[in-house]
């Protein structure tokens, strides 16, 4: 198959450059996000009925007044020539070639009503039909999604004005009750914070008790030396029930290199007497094709993580499209950027669903310039070091054995734990 990110000569297209996107059939402009590829992008989950349970939602009892729900509409609430409600704004209904398309006939990705978190963004001041498709259509469909995003995004994605775009994050910044807290607050929070065990005695300990929930972990390490396992295993894990070290939780794996293996699955739920159906049935997979896709996948994420009940997200890698897709000297600084804003993505997720862990993998290069010590470093330099919160190194021991190596933790020591891989998964 074709790449999906190819100009018409074949080569790698730069940011801003255009090149015919093999799987949609369209053409595209490098970088950007388009939302009528969403079909293309989306997860192969059709099944909303599905045995998953659902998430809980905190949304379930907005405390919206009957007065709120019946303040003006748009025209009265935003200045006239910022557009006016059921008008979408020039630059929305044209696509790269400057041709019309009738965004307004087209499908949303959400059914508006369906879900309670959208009718508590319908109750937000000010928001009319219009507003709202034009959030939903940009992902912005719960209170934490607009309140933890930074208003010039929620501005370039959904096309809304600077004044509207500000009124509605203080607004839902106001119905989260999101603001100062004390550091006792922030302690009481951190105590009963969520873990997922690895399945190792020793690799939990290093981690402080397992696999902390709210922040996003990087595994990095040489090729074989077990990122992909542990993160087959924590999918597997996060659906213990919580005695068992578990979340009751779903989880979500975004595969960049295809790797993802059921296989393995089904031996690693059959090591803990798990019904592997319903081990597989719980893991919601999205093939990442290119980095434009990859990124795109996690932008869509947030429906889904609610509606799934998804308590662990898995990139498998983050930067190996980002890699090859992005060669020589001159595309570094946007290679670096789009990482970036991928990991602040990734980032975002966990604040809007502080129960949600978020991990990783990340292959090393070589430093030939090191001759003493460790020469690899982790891909992706300080960009990806800086986004991750947690940071671990794994190298080969003997046999199945590995060694974690924790580089990098706001509250952890350095220290190193040995585990195994077997048939059944990771263990000590
Ligand atoms: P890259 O993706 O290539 O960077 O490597 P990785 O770090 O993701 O490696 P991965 O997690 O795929 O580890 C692969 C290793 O796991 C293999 O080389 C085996 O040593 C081990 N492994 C995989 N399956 C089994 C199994 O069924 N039994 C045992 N004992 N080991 C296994
Ligand atoms: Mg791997």
């Amino acid at each position: 198959m074709a790449k999906a990110s190819e100009t018409s000569n074949g080569s790698q297209p730069t940011i801003g450059e255009p090149y015919y996107c093999q799987e949609c059939k369209r053409n595209h402009t490098k970088g950007k996000i388009y939302k009528e590829h969403l079909n293309f992008a989306k997860f192969g989950v059709e099944d909303k009925s599905s045995d998953i349970e659902a998430g809980d939602t905190q949304l379930e009892d907005s405390n919206v007044t009957e007065d709120e729900e019946s303040f003006p509409e748009d025209e009265e609430y935003l200045p006239e020539d910022e557009y006016l409600p059921g008008e979408m704004d020039e630059d929305e209904v044209q696509n790269e070639n400057g041709e019309d398309e009738d965004f307004d006939n087209e499908d949303l990705p959400l059914n508006i009503g369906e879900s309670e978190c959208v009718d508590a963004v319908k109750k937000l001041p000010g928001v009319g039909e219009a507003t709202l498709k034009k959030l939903i259509k940009a992902g912005f469909s719960s209170l934490e999604s607009i309140a933890y995003t930074p208003p010039s995004i929620i501005q370039e994605e959904s096309g809304l004005g600077d004044k509207t775009t500000a009124k509605l994050i203080k607004a839902s910044m106001e119905k989260l009750d999101i603001g100062f807290k004390s550091a006792e607050a922030v302690w009481e929070h951190r105590k009963n914070i969520a873990r997922i065990t690895t399945g190792s005695q020793e690799l939990d300990n290093l981690f402080g008790g397992g696999i902390e929930t709210g922040c996003v972990i990087e595994l990095f390490g040489e090729f074989r030396t077990g990122k992909t396992q542990l993160a087959h295993q924590l999918c597997v894990n996060v659906q213990l029930p919580k005695e068992d070290g578990g979340l009751e939780g779903n989880a979500l794996y975004i595969d960049t290199e295809g790797t993802f293996r059921p296989e393995r699955i089904i031996q690693m739920a059959e090591g803990l007497d798990l019904d592997h159906k319903k081990v597989l049935k719980n893991i919601v997979f999205g093939r990442a094709y290119n980095s434009d896709h990859q990124v795109l996948l996690i932008k869509e994420a947030t429906n889904l993580i609610r509606e799934k009940n998804i308590k662990l997200i898995v990139v498998d890698s983050l930067i190996g499209h980002f890699r090859s897709e992005y060669v020589g000297r001159g595309t570094l600084a946007n290679r670096q950027q789009t990482i970036n804003a991928h990991l602040h993505d990734l980032l975002r997720l966990t604040d809007i669903f502080p129960e949600l862990s978020v991990i990783v993998t990340n292959q090393v290069q070589s430093k030939p310039d090191v001759f003493y010590g460790n020469p690899t470093v982790a891909a992706g330099g300080n960009i990806v070091a800086h986004g991750s919160t947690i940071r671990v190194y794994l190298r080969k021991g003997k046999g199945e054995q590995r060694v974690a190596k924790m580089i990098d933790a706001p509250h952890l020591p350095e220290g190193e734990a040995v585990f195994s891989i077997t048939e059944n998964g990771i263990n000590d």
